[in-house]
């Protein structure tokens, strides 16, 4: 096991005092520590519905309104924009965000010549501004990251985020929780310690899911604590009526 990094920094034994002591003085700076003292356990935040960033790749065979781009040569960002919202635009980006659902294979697909991917898997951007130009109305999990970092947490390091396609259900995003797994595994590695999770909305239903998936002793060694903020243990009749509906 990795010892917690914070040991380090207590003197080896049979240095001599006066050495420690210069040492001390040498680094009450700070700067030349070998290593940042952990401000706590690693933690892992999983975002709810809708939670973080989507970005698209085009290169349709059809649109349904000439103002739509058929093919772009780079992913864009497709939710949150604010601007792919407005009258009109608002259609391209359904046509584009939609799920397809097949009746054969029983998964759903996107539409023909959609590629969406999920940035920023293991950072903290795409869950702490939905909308990259981070104007505060998609603001999200900014202010909880921002509090551990005052608290000496370092973004992308001992916090992470782990964001996924929330358009679809968990059964669909196998590869997802084998990357949150694996990440799991490197912070207890890396940070000596078990991770806590901090799962919001329906990120609880993801993180139960994902934890319902693992052995107990896996959950022993590597998971602390989980936090389930504002989660819809009842079900949530309302969201399941928008998405199945596109909101008609
Ligand atoms: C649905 O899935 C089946 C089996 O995987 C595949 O052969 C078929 O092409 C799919 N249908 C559409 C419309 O994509």
């Amino acid at each position: 096991m990795v010892p917690p990094a914070g040991a380090r920094l207590l003197p080896r034994p049979g240095r001599s005092p006066l050495l420690s002591i210069l040492l001390l003085l040498l680094c009450s700076g700070g700067g030349c520590l070998p290593r940042r003292r952990p401000a706590g356990p690693p933690v892992v935040l999983v975002p709810g519905d809708l939670g973080n960033q989507l970005e698209a790749k085009l290169d349709k065979p059809s649109v349904v309104h000439y103002l739509c781009s058929k093919k772009t040569d780079s992913y864009f960002t497709l939710w949150l924009n604010l601007e792919l919202l407005l009258p009109v635009i608002i259609d391209c980006w359904i046509d584009n965000i939609r799920l397809v659902y097949n009746r054969t294979s029983k998964v759903t697909e996107p539409p023909d010549g959609v590629d969406i991917r999920v940035p920023g898997f293991g950072q903290t951007f795409s869950l702490e501004f939905l909308d990259p130009s981070k104007r505060s109305v998609g603001s999200y999990f900014y202010m909880l990251v921002q509090s551990l970092v005052d608290w000496g947490y370092k973004r992308d390091e001992d916090v992470r985020g782990a964001p996924y396609d929330w358009r679809k259900a968990p059964n669909e995003n196998g590869d997802y929780f084998v990357a949150l797994r694996k990440m799991i595994e490197l912070m207890y590695e890396q940070y000596g310690s078990p991770v806590v999770l901090i799962a919001h909305s329906m990120g609880n239903m993801y993180t139960l899911y994902f934890l319902n998936h693992q052995t107990q002793e896996w959950k022993d060694k590597y998971i602390k604590d989980y936090v389930s903020l504002g989660a819809p243990w009842g079900g949530v009749a309302k969201t399941l009526r928008v998405l199945a509906s596109a909101g008609k």
